[in-house]
């Protein structure tokens, strides 16, 4: 990697604290108060994080070292016994939470389905002792592949109560991805669904599990879940209906005691590239982590419905749909359907229907969102809504304050949490009561987590100065190692940034800035910079400038070869459903640029295209653009695009 100066051009200085009211109110109530925390996390992490988990989770057995830190390979309260299936159901058996809603489901096609504490933890037992039966033990790891039904929580659930690791693949993969992440897991069992419904069509999970299976030999059996009932082929002896293997089967099913270290689940995660890296999460940390961001972030009170609009198939969907709000004792909601042209309103939809008071999604939802105008969520009562979140990427100024305004009414407070599939749970975030925001920051570290933006040294920058984002401690939630590859693990996120003062740095591969306020500007991946004559832009920045002029709905920024200035910026833009694209817009939108940023971000080409490649999960494959932009062929793995067709235009567009 060269060494890189990032300039940041983004100039925003509004700031918005939490109402006096929200503050009162919420887990930590003050700026002072998160300042006092930091402070202690920072002096005695070890200390900090062992009082957490004393007091947060359940423990079979309690650990006898808090930390064992052989860099880069951390383990995290050694030889405690736990399960995290205990701390999501049984524990709260005992309490009147028993018949509280756990699960509130909401399928696309309108139907809907709830689940108490008390009959989450039946299905989960009974789905668990069918694993077992199946010949499943503790060690095996399991694939998932299921569409957004509450059996995608509960299969995961299951696992994690016998020790059989997971591994969720996204339902939107191809058949091709799904092979690949079964067989680098070995996983012997494959659970799925007939199908699933996604922007009223039919997603056909079983016959893609059927392609994957032709080639994946550690596969033995195959669960299937019915959604659709469409008819699908079923092979004997291989393949079992779920409710029909779990007649008769019992719903007592004892959380196994797990070693805090052992596996929870593999997650896989594309990297800029060769192929996807299989992350590893283990028990006892993972539990704490994601428990005790969910309750301080998303400032969960008992009372609260709470909705995160990722998919299971993400870290944000098993850390925030299934093990964080459960750990707490909270009522999640999960939504099986997207945003569609027969009901573009559906999310407000289930924000009214359900009172929904924290909301959770991504900025590019947003912008969608932002295009589709305001009168959808205008024409409902989102009044229930006391908490917004974002997640995923960088979110523009101007579509976090359409998320304040419109969906937030100007009166709840935005987390932009900034994290990876690798962290495991939220690092970089405002405390809702705490810390005012200011639109397009993730504002401050988590208590606990020493970040730092810093140079290829190790050395912090100054104030304002682009650098690279790094941690400076290990942190329980952290992944343990690339699945089968620790050398890769050590290569891709230690190595980058030399030990600095004796302390090994973990490199998440992002550019950031700290304001003077000690606020984080996450500014992207730092392979998505653009060099423009010697100097550094983070894609977003120009983005953002671009998105904030009145015609355009959403722009991707890439760089192309330039024989004198290194890269000439290259701007894809969309535009709002009202305007046209016209050779004068073009120059308008550059002149625009310029306005906002500066000369030296001046797109030397607009490109408009009616939509974005982008993955399932909503991020633009700029790897994709820039290949385009500098008239190349467009190689390497396209699997994860979301619409194949969008490439297409783009290409006769060109
Ligand atoms: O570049 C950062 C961006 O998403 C990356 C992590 O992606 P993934 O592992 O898929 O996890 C997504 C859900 C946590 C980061 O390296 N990113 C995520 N959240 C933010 C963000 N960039 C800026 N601001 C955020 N809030």
């Amino acid at each position: 990697m060269a060494e890189v100066t990032i300039d940041s051009t983004l100039q925003e200085d509004r700031l918005f604290p939490p109402s006096t009211e929200f503050s009162q109110q919420a887990q930590i109530k003050s700026l002072t108060e998160y300042e006092q925390l930091y402070a202690r996390a920072k002096a005695d992490p070890q200390k900090f994080w062992a009082e957490l988990a004393e007091t947060e989770l359940h423990w079979f057995q309690k650990w006898d070292t808090v930390l064992d830190w052989q860099p880069p390979f951390a383990q995290w309260f050694v030889n405690g016994k736990i399960n995290i299936a205990h701390n999501c159901l049984d524990r709260h058996l005992t309490t009147w939470r028993r018949n509280k809603a756990a699960l509130i489901w909401e399928g696309e096609p309108g139907d809907s389905r709830t689940f108490t504490y008390a009959q989450l933890h039946r299905e989960v037992c009974q789905f668990a002792n069918v694993l077992k039966q199946l010949g499943v033990q503790k060690g095996d790891v399991v694939g998932i592949y299921m569409p957004m039904i509450p059996e995608a929580a509960i299969a995961m659930l299951a696992c994690a109560r016998i020790g059989a690791p997971h591994t969720v693949v996204f339902g939107g993969f191809s058949a091709e991805a799904l092979r690949d992440r079964l067989n680098d897991g070995k996983a012997k069992l494959v659970i799925t669904a007939d199908g699933g419904w996604r922007k009223d069509a039919i997603v056909p999970l079983k016959e893609q599990v059927d392609k994957a299976l032709a080639d994946a030999p550690t596969v033995k059996d195959v669960l299937v879940v019915q959604r659709t009932a469409q008819k699908i082929h079923m092979e004997a002896g291989r393949d079992h209906w779920w409710h029909d293997i779990r007649q008769g089967v019992s719903a007592d099913c004892p959380a196994e005691p797990m070693d805090s270290e052992d596996m929870l689940f593999i997650l896989y995660t594309s990297g800029s590239t060769g192929k996807p890296k299989g992350v590893v999460h283990t028990t006892a940390g993972y539990n704490l982590y994601s428990h005790v961001t969910t309750k301080w972030i998303f400032d969960l009170k008992d009372t609260d419905v709470y909705w995160c609009t990722a998919d299971v198939g993400w870290i944000t969907g098993h850390s925030y749909i299934v093990y964080g709000p459960l750990s707490n004792g909270a009522t999640t909601l999960m939504y099986e359907g997207a945003p569609r042209s027969s009901n573009p309103g559906c999310f407000w939809d289930v924000i009214e229907k359900y009172g929904v008071n924290i909301f959770y999604t991504a900025p590019t939802a947003i912008r969608a969102f932002m295009r589709m105008g305001e009168h959808e969520p205008n024409a409902r009562n989102l009044s229930s809504l006391r908490l917004l979140g974002t997640v995923g990427e960088p979110i523009n100024p101007e579509a976090w304050m359409w998320y304040h305004r419109i969906i937030g009414g100007e009166r709840c407070p935005i987390v932009d949490t900034w994290w990876q599939t690798e962290t495991g749970g939220v690092m970089i975030t405002p405390l809702p009561g705490a810390i005012a925001t200011k639109p397009g920051s993730a504002t401050l570290p988590f208590p606990g987590i020493l970040a730092e933006v810093v140079d290829l040294e190790g050395n912090p920058v100054p104030e304002n100065e682009g650098g690279y984002l790094a941690i400076k401690h290990p942190w329980p939630g952290m992944m343990r190692t690339v699945y089968g590859d620790p050398d890769r693990f050590r290569r891709t996120y230690w190595e980058h940034i030399p030990p600095h003062e004796g302390q090994f740095t973990y490199f998440a591969g992002d550019g950031a800035r700290k304001d003077r306020d000690g606020y984080f500007w996450v500014m992207g991946r730092v392979d998505d910079v653009i060099s423009v004559a010697g100097h550094r832009l983070g894609t977003m920045e120009i983005e953002s400038a671009l998105v904030s002029h009145p015609a355009v709905a959403e722009a991707a920024v890439v760089g192309k070869p330039d024989e004198i200035k290194g890269e000439e910026v290259v701007a894809f833009v969309t535009l709002d459903t009202s305007f046209s694209p016209s050779p004068e817009l073009s120059a308008e939108l550059k002149k625009h640029v310029v306005q906002e940023i500066g000369a030296l971000a001046r797109p030397g080409e607009i490109r408009f295209s009616e939509a974005l490649p982008k993955t399932r999960s909503g991020k633009i494959m700029r790897r994709l653009l820039r290949s385009l932009a500098a008239g190349e062929e467009v190689t390497g793995d396209t699997s994860t695009l979301e619409d194949r067709s969008v490439l297409d235009k783009l290409r006769e567009g060109a």
